[in-house]
């Protein structure tokens, strides 16, 4: 399985947002990266913990950027938030999993998690994004006119 490929069409505009959600790219890809090796049992150690980190790095990003949709009173956010409870219970449930019978999870995850992530920053993210640049656009305007300008 490739790579997950940041494109720049991903972008919120806002900044941390989108940093953030490179790091993630870049934390799954170490964990796709092992799909196109020979694995050996002990690399499944590795993986485990790479597994952690990233579930661990789904779930800060997933706090961020509810908090950003709270703040900008978006309001589709009950449906955005149970969609990243969807994924975050199935990451848990992948770790339990592996860490009973690594080899026999590893591959749907892989595909699971890819797939996924891709799905939601096109159909979920990608819906929010406009949404919040007009109101940040409109609290900016509306700030700056407040102080008379
Ligand atoms: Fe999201």
């Amino acid at each position: 399985m490739s790579k997950l490929v940041w494109d720049d069409a991903f972008n919120i505009d806002v900044l941390d947002i989108d940093e953030k959600m490179k790091e993630l790219f870049e934390g799954i890809n170490r964990y796709l990266e092992y799909d196109s090796r020979r694995i050996k049992e002990e690399d499944y150690d590795e993986i485990g913990e790479v597994l952690a980190d990233i579930s661990e790095g789904i779930r800060q990003h997933f706090n961020h950027e509810e908090k950003l949709l709270i703040q900008y009173r978006y309001p589709e956010i009950a449906g955005h938030k149970k969609e990243h409870r969807r994924f975050v219970k199935k990451v848990l449930a992948f770790r339990r999993v592996f860490s009973e019978e690594p080899e026999k999870i590893y591959k749907d995850s892989v595909k699971y998690i890819q797939e996924w992530l891709l799905r939601h920053i096109q159909e979920d993210d990608m819906r929010y994004a406009p949404f919040i640049r007009v109101q940040k656009y409109l609290m900016e305007h509306n700030a700056q006119s407040r102080r008379g300008r």
